[in-house]
C-alpha cells in the first residue's frame, strides 16, 4: 500500500496531528497515553473520561478518592499531560483535534465514536463497531490491504473521517502467529485456550483480586465469539471471513499483563515443527520499519521449552512483539501446535492502536489539516 490512496481527510499534511483520548484515565487510555509522549507526530491536546472525572485535571482524576494512584503504564505520565482538564464527551467533541483514540466500553464507544468519526478518523480499542461490514479490524503488516474499505466506510456513512479498529487484545497474538502459517500452509483448523491477564478486563469492569488470587476462571463473557469471528475476518480477504474453523476457550489467570495461549492449527498443505518454525521466523515487517511504534520484529520464536512466560516475555519490543514457543508437530488436527503470548495492553490496546494511527498517517489515510 506504499502507492497511497488519496487522503480520507484533510488538508497538505504539514505538522503535527493534535490528537484527542477518550477514556485517558482507563488501562487502555491510559497505554495511549503513555506510547504519545513525546511522539514525534501526535501531540495530546485533549483528554475526556466519564462524568466522574470529567472538571478534574487529569492528574487528579488518576487518583482514587483514598488519594491511591490509578496510573497503571510503566514510568510517570509528563506533568504536562497530567495537567490537562478531563472533558466530558461533549466537551472533547467540541475541541479542535485532528484525530482521537476511543479507549472506552462497547456501549460507550457504540454512542460517541460516530460523532466523532463524522468529524475526524477515530482509531477504536472498543469494539462496537469490529463486526460492521464496512468496519475493517486492522493489525499493521497484517491485512494492510483490509484498510482499502476506510474509503467506502467514509463514502457510506458521508463522514470525514472514519472509525478503525484494533482487535480484541486475545485476537492479536493469534492472529500475528497465524499469519505466517495461513501464507505458508493454509490454515484448515484451528482450536485455542487463552489464559489471559486481569489487566484485560479493565478497571470499570475489572475482575476482583479476591476472585482470581490463587485461581483460574473459565469463562469471560464474550470473549470467544469475539476471538473466533475477528480472526477469520482479519486472516480472510476483505468481505468474506477466512474459511477455516476457529474454536476457543478463554480463562482469566492469575497474572497482571500478557495473555498466553496455547494453539493446535491444522493445515492444508503439510505442515510440521521445522516448517511452522522457519514460516515464523522468516515472518517480516517490512511495511512497518521508520514508524516510531513499530518493534524490530512483530513476531519471535522463542526455542527455550520454558518460554515464553509472561513475566518474562511480555516485554519484547516493548510489548509489541508477539512470542512463540513450544512449536511441536500436531497428529490429531495435522500441522502444528504451540504457546503464544502477547501484550494486552500495550500491543493489544494502546500502542498497537497509536501504531495503527501512525500506519495510516503514513499511507495518506490520516492527514493534518496544517
Ligand atoms: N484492558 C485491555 O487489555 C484492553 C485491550 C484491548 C482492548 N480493550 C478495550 O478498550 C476499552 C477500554 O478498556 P479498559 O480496559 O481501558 O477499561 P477501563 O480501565 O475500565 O477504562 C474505561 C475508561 O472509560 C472511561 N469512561 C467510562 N464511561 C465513560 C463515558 N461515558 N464517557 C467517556 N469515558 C468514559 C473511564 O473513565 P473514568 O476513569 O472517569 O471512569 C475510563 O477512562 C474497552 O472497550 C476494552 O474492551 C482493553
Amino acid at each position: 500500500m506504499s502507492n497511497s490512496p488519496s487522503p480520507l481527510w484533510g488538508g497538505s499534511g504539514r505538522g503535527s496531528l493534535r490528537v484527542g483520548v477518550l477514556g485517558a484515565t482507563g488501562i487502555a487510555g491510559q497505554q495511549v497515553l503513555a506510547a504519545l509522549e513525546r511522539h514525534p507526530w501526535f501531540t495530546v491536546a485533549a483528554v475526556g473520561a466519564s462524568q466522574n472525572s470529567a472538571g478534574k485535571l487529569l492528574g487528579h482524576a488518576l487518583r482514587d478518592p483514598s488519594g491511591g494512584s490509578r496510573w497503571f503504564a510503566d514510568g510517570r505520565l509528563d506533568p504536562s499531560l497530567l495537567s490537562l482538564p478531563c472533558l466530558t464527551d461533549a466537551q472533547l467533541l467540541a475541541q479542535p483535534v485532528d484525530l482521537v483514540f476511543s479507549a472506552v466500553s462497547k456501549e460507550v464507544a457504540q454512542v460517541w465514536e460516530p460523532q466523532f468519526a463524522e468529524r475526524v478518523p477515530v482509531i477504536s480499542t472498543a469494539s462496537a463497531f469490529r463486526y460492521e461490514p464496512d468496519v475493517p479490524i486492522l493489525i499493521p503488516g497484517i491485512n494492510d490491504a483490509h484498510a482499502e474499505a476506510l474509503h467506502d466506510q467514509r463514502r457510506r456513512r458521508g463522514w470525514r473521517g472514519f472509525i478503525a479498529p484494533i482487535p480484541n487484545c486475545t485476537t492479536t497474538g493469534l492472529v500475528v502467529s497465524l499469519k505466517p502459517l495461513h501464507d505458508a500452509f493454509g490454515v484448515r483448523t484451528v482450536m485455542m485456550t487463552s489464559l489471559q491477564a486481569v489487566s484485560g478486563a479493565g478497571r470499570q469492569g475489572g475482575v476482583l483480586a479476591l476472585d482470581v488470587i490463587d485461581n483460574v476462571i473459565p469463562f469471560i463473557p464474550g470473549e470467544e465469539e469475539k476471538v473466533e469471528r475477528e480472526t477469520k475476518k482479519i486472516l480472510g480477504p476483505w468481505d468474506e471471513p477466512a474459511s477455516f474453523a476457529v474454536s476457543c476457550t478463554c480463562t482469566r489467570v492469575n497474572v497482571k499483563d500478557g495473555h498466553l495461549e496455547t494453539v493446535f492449527v491444522g493445515t492444508e498443505r503439510p505442515a510440521d515443527a521445522a516448517a511452522a518454525t522457519a514460516a515464523m521466523e522468516a515472518f517480516g515487517i517490512d511495511g512497518l520499519k521508520g514508524l516510531p511504534s513499530a518493534p524490530e520484529r512483530l513476531l519471535r520464536v522463542e526455542h527455550d521449552p520454558f518460554r515464553p512466560q509472561p513475566r518474562r516475555d511480555r516485554d519484547a519490543g516493548d510489548g509489541m512483539t508477539v512470542t512463540v514457543g513450544r512449536i511441536r508437530d500436531e497428529p490429531a488436527l495435522k500441522g502444528v501446535k504451540y504457546v503464544v503470548l502477547s501484550h494486552n495492553t500495550k500491543l493489544g490496546a494502546g500502542k498497537g492502536a497509536v501504531l495503527l494511527a501512525e500506519w495510516l498517517t503514513r499511507e495518506g489515510y490520516i492527514v493534518s489539516p496544517a
